[in-house]
């Protein structure tokens, strides 16, 4: 079997962290369950490109059970557990391509080692696999079915591609699944990005002036989480729905030249590039910490940061120092990529366990129904996001009411008024 991982024998501790996390993720157990006796991926060639997480491990499980020939490497250079790549293949025979802090070049490497296997499926996390497909490796096209999505950013871009007529094959944006940003979105990404600063910097956040710029579902998530941990929390946003959303929330909202001023964390999370500039580092406060937790590491420009320091170093773990002319210091953390992933494990199992069951049954509708999808953008049928709601609420132990005859009536008719 071919693979590149970091070290065969951090398999043990990977696989023991496998097991916790598979006790957390219900849902896509019953799913493996399921697969495991009807094969509804045999002989499909499945090309992932996910974050390579104890999570990852077991929605890799679950399509190995399905039948699948699955590999896997990275969405990120800083993502990767190295002790899960090792169990995934030492373990359970699954080729992985990834190790923590690959440098770009290898990243794309191993990105093409998962292509290489002639994928019929492609499962992305920031849509690299579908973009070198489209512009490098065109001959692939021919056997390609369909790919799911797992991320906002991926989906946009993707969305992009098929309005400009781009897109070659069908995509199933498992991101807009009610049953994954909902949660994972939000809680994931409030829960994940608070322990990622925790861990990298042990700061206290009560009484901080915490500045979350962008307020969709990730955004509000991280609010809601500093905010409960005693944080003054400042949102900045473009989007005027959003805006006011965050304000009548209870959060204060200020243009980001304004909130830098006062800010003692700023945590991005738009999509979009250079939210933190040069400006903002010139009127930042001493001692600021920045982090992102968008999924590309564009979002804190970190070229204009180097070039208006006089010193940079380490200080801690996943924290770098930038020093300013005028002697302030701005702390950057994780190199301004994903905090949640490469300071901290990404989201809990429990949320990932129903964005990984949506991807499994993305992975098995697009085999059933390539002949039907054309390459456009797709969501999961609203009846795979209901079951999965179900299966969680299960398994949580939670039972709710069901409409009576009367009730459901009422709802149809349109003659009853006042
Ligand atoms: N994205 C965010 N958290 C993740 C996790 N734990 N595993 C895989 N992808 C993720």
């Amino acid at each position: 079997m071919n693979y590149d991982i970091k070290n065969k024998s951090l398999h043990i501790s990977g696989k023991a962290r496998i097991e916790w996390a598979d006790a957390l993720m219900p849902v896509l157990k019953q799913i493996r369950e399921e697969y495991a006796k009807s094969k509804p991926l045999k002989g499909v060639k499945i090309s992932a490109c996910l974050h390579v997480t104890t999570e990852t491990a077991n929605l890799m499980r679950t399509l190995k059970a399905g039948g699948a020939d699955a590999m896997l490497c990275a969405s990120n250079p800083l993502s990767t557990q190295d002790d899960v790549a090792a169990s995934l293949v030492i373990d359970y025979d699954i080729p992985v391509f990834a190790i923590k802090g690959e440098s770009n070049d290898v990243y794309y490497k191993h990105l093409n080692q998962v292509l290489d296997n002639k994928p019929h499926i492609t499962m992305d996390d920031g849509a690299d696999l579908v973009s070198t497909i489209h512009s490098k490796r065109k001959e692939l096209l021919k056997n390609i079915k369909g790919g799911t999505e797992e991320t906002t950013t991926g989906v946009i871009r993707l969305k992009a591609m098929a309005q400009k007529g781009a897109l070659k094959f069908p995509i199933i944006a498992v991101n807009d699944s009610k049953t994954k940003y909902l949660f994972d979105n939000r809680y994931g990404t409030g829960q994940s990005t608070i322990d990622g600063i925790l861990r990298s910097t042990n700061v206290l956040l009560a009484g901080k002036n915490f500045v979350v710029c962008g307020y969709g579902w990730c955004g509000r998530g991280v609010a809601m989480r500093a905010h409960g941990l005693g944080a003054n929390v400042i949102v900045t946003e473009i989007d005027p729905v959003k805006a006011l959303e965050a304000r009548l929330d209870g959060f204060r909202v200020m243009p980001s030249k304004e909130a830098i001023k006062i800010a003692d964390i700023v945590l991005t999370v738009t999509g979009d590039i250079n939210v933190v500039d040069k400006h903002h580092f010139l009127d930042a406060k001493d001692g600021i910490i920045l982090a992102n937790s968008g999924h590309f590491d564009v979002e804190i420009n970190k070229k204009e940061l180097q070039k208006l320091s006089v010193e940079t170093r380490e200080v801690r773990p996943c924290v770098q120092l930038y020093k300013l002319k005028s002697g302030k210091r701005i702390y950057l953390l994780t190199e301004g990529r994903l905090v949640n992933l490469s300071a901290a494990e990404g989201h809990p199992a429990e949320v990932m366990d129903m964005s990984f069951a949506n991807q499994a049954l993305a992975a098995k509708y697009t085999i059933e129904n390539s002949q039907k999808l054309k390459n456009q953008v797709y969501k999961i049928p609203e009846e795979l996001d209901a079951r999965i709601a179900q299966l969680k609420l299960k398994a949580l132990g939670v039972e709710i009411d069901t409409l009576t005859k009367e009730q459901k009536e009422y709802l149809q008719s349109w003659e009853i008024g006042t």
